[in-house]
Parts: C-alpha cells; sequence; structure tokens
C-alpha cells in the first residue's frame, strides 16, 4: 500500500505507567506463538512498541530457568518486554513478581480473558475475571509487590449488556491497573466473528487509562480501521504477527510515521530464521511443536499453504520439517498472496 493514511486518532506514543511504549504497537501474548523464536523475527523488521511473552502461570514462573525455559528465553533484541501472568490467587503472585524483576520485565500483564477449560479450571483467566473477590485480590496484590507499569487483558464478557464490563473495569482501575489491553470479542465468541471495536471506545470513555484495541486486525486498513472505530490509544496484534511478521514495522511508518518500513519481506527467508532461532536456543524437545504451530498461521501467505502446514505437520523431526517447507517454498514461488499490507 503506497498511500501514507491520515494521521491516526491516538498519538504515535502511549504511556502505560512510567514506561513510554513508541509506536503504540503490542505484541499480543499468545501460547505456543510469542516465544523468542518469533519475536526475535519480528524484533529484526521492527515497529514493535512493546513485546510480549505467552501467558507464564505464575505458579511454575517463579521456579523456570531463564535459560532453558522455553517461556522466558529471550534475545536483547525482543525488548521492551511485558510477561503476562496466569494467576488465580494473591498467593502465587509475590514470588512470580519478584521474579519478574530479575527477569528485567518492562511492565506486568494479568491474563483476564483466557476461557480454555484447563485454564479455567485452575481459577485464573477468565474465571479469574469472573470471581470478583479474587479478582481485587489478585491485582491488588500485583499493585503492591511491584511498581512495573501493570497492564490487564480483557475480553467483552459473557454478552452485550455493557454494565457488568463497566463495573469490573472501573475496579480494575481503582486498584491501579496502568491500561488495559481488550480483545474485542464477547466470552464465547469465536475468532471468525467480526471484532466489536466499537467496545473498545466505550470502555476509553468509562476509564481514564490507555486502552489498546486487539482482534482481528490482520492488515494496514484493518488497524486504521480499528483505530477509527476505537478511538484506542494503540493496537495490539495477535495472529496476524505469526502470519506477517513485518505488520508492525508497516503499521508503524504508515499510521505512526516512523522509519520502521526498509527491509524485504522474502517468505523462505522469514522462515528459515524462525526454524534457526528454535533450533539455536530451544531445548531440543520444545522445537517440533512450536514450528508446527507457527507454521499453521505462516502458511497462509501462500494460496496452497494448506500443504506447507500438513507436510510440516507430519514430520517427525525439525530437519524432516525444514525439508519440506523447502520443497514446498521452491514449488510455491511467485505464488504469495499480497505482502506489503
Ligand atoms: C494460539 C493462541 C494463543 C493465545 N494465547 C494467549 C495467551 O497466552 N494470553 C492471552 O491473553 N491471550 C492469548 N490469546 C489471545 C490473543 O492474545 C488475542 O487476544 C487474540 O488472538 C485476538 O487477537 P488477533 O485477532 O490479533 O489474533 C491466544 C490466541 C491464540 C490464537
Amino acid at each position: 500500500m503506497e498511500k501514507i493514511l491520515e494521521k491516526s486518532p491516538g498519538g504515535s506514543w502511549v504511556l502505560i505507567g512510567n514506561l513510554k511504549v513508541e509506536p503504540p504497537l503490542f505484541l499480543a501474548p499468545m501460547a505456543g506463538l510469542t516465544h523468542s523464536a518469533l519475536r526475535r523475527v519480528i524484533a529484526d523488521f521492527g515497529g514493535v512498541g512493546l513485546f510480549s511473552t505467552e501467558m507464564l502461570s505464575a505458579r511454575s514462573l517463579a521456579v523456570e530457568n531463564p535459560k532453558l525455559s522455553p517461556y522466558l528465553i529471550k534475545t536483547p533484541e525482543e525488548s521492551p518486554m511485558s510477561y503476562q501472568l496466569l494467576a488465580g490467587s494473591p498467593r502465587e503472585i509475590p514470588p512470580a513478581v519478584e521474579r519478574l524483576g530479575e527477569l528485567g520485565a518492562a511492565a506486568v500483564d494479568l491474563n483476564l480473558g483466557c476461557g480454555a477449560p484447563r485454564v479455567k479450571r485452575s481459577g485464573s483467566g477468565i474465571a479469574l475475571w469472573n470471581d470478583e473477590c479474587r479478582l481485587k485480590a489478585v491485582a491488588a496484590e500485583i499493585r503492591k509487590r511491584t511498581s512495573l507499569p501493570f497492564t490487564a487483558k480483557i475480553r467483552l464478557g459473557p454478552g452485550p449488556d455493557p454494565d457488568e464490563l463497566r463495573r469490573r473495569v472501573l475496579i480494575l482501575e481503582d486498584l491501579g491497573v496502568d491500561a488495559l489491553y481488550v480483545h474485542a470479542r464477547f466470552d464465547r465468541e469465536p475468532f471468525s466473528r467480526n471484532p466489536k471495536w466499537q467496545w473498545v471506545g466505550k470502555i476509553k470513555e468509562w476509564v481514564n487509562l490507555p486502552v489498546i484495541a486487539n482482534g482481528g486486525i490482520f492488515s494496514l486498513q484493518d488497524a486504521q480501521k480499528c483505530l477509527e472505530q476505537s478511538g484506542a490509544d494503540g493496537l495490539m496484534v495477535g495472529r496476524a504477527a505469526a502470519m506477517k511478521p513485518w505488520i508492525f514495522s508497516i503499521i508503524a511508518s504508515k499510521l505512526y510515521g516512523t522509519d520502521s518500513c526498509c527491509r524485504q519481506i522474502n517468505l523462505p527467508e522469514i522462515y528459515r530464521a524462525f526454524f534457526e532461532g528454535l533450533a539455536s536456543r530451544f531445548p531440543v524437545d520444545r522445537q517440533l511443536g512450536r514450528l508446527k504451530e507457527f507454521t499453521h498461521y505462516f502458511a497462509g501467505n501462500y494460496p496452497f499453504g494448506n500443504r506447507l502446514a500438513m507436510a510440516v505437520q507430519r514430520a517427525s523431526s525439525m530437519d524432516e520439517a525444514m525439508e519440506a517447507a523447502v520443497k514446498f517454498f521452491e514449488l510455491n514461488a511467485g505464488t504469495e498472496r499480497e505482502k506489503a499490507n
């Protein structure tokens, strides 16, 4: 897309606590995806204001080895980084937050939107959001234990009645949360439904906090539409980051005027860089699953990408997967979908 779009409704940076996020573009936390290998590929394109880990169990965080844990390994380029906590009880918070200090976290995020059965059973994610008493206790404990910027990632609640949602976000604001990431879908809505970006705008009217819009941003046009409909202070991108790791650099340059948009987009090279990131930094038994997960999204860049995804899915080793991918790239050279937006 050549045309430089009009200025974004928000500014070119946002202040979250004492952290200036510039540009106001956030990598969404995604289990199995937002680890060091993907973050590093994205960082090489630029355009991200704040990176994120995937959700981290507050209980395990305190005991994970940062040099070996696939959840904590990172390179210096993946910075600044927000760490997302999955917690169900205030007791889990002190050791986890203490650890975040040691890890050099730039911010801490509380997961209040994950509805996966395992997460719900542990009393965290959406289950925590739905239990006002525990929600207050956990959020207050995080606020008490750290001066790091503290954010909460939410969905829109169970249904179209906004009163309960309003009450909950005001509770979070009262407890000292510094910003909200809003995945603009109701609790049980599948990702196939259109995101409700206008609801992010409602939340912005209720609170005096930065509100970052998330959900369904796959292109520069989506980003612009989302900003127009939500008036959000920034954008958070999830799945598109795995399909198009360069998407932040494009949004940053076209909407926020940064100069991050100059690198060539070469899909086989990006895939290889991701592969090398896994192969060089992750424990052997933590590589192939992550390659398969990433390939599922990255394959969307090709009309026949399901063949790439299936070939890698069948592989029983990293080398076998890479061999299948190289073959696919050779056969499908020149068929890539439009890349520049
Ligand atoms: C594979 C996958 C894993 C996810 N894991 C997390 C997670 O760990 N924490 C979280 O808050 N949200 C998680 N999400 C939700 C995303 O952060 C995001 O809210 C959602 O994908 C909508 O944004 P998108 O349309 O840009 O992908 C996950 C989503 C996907 C697809």
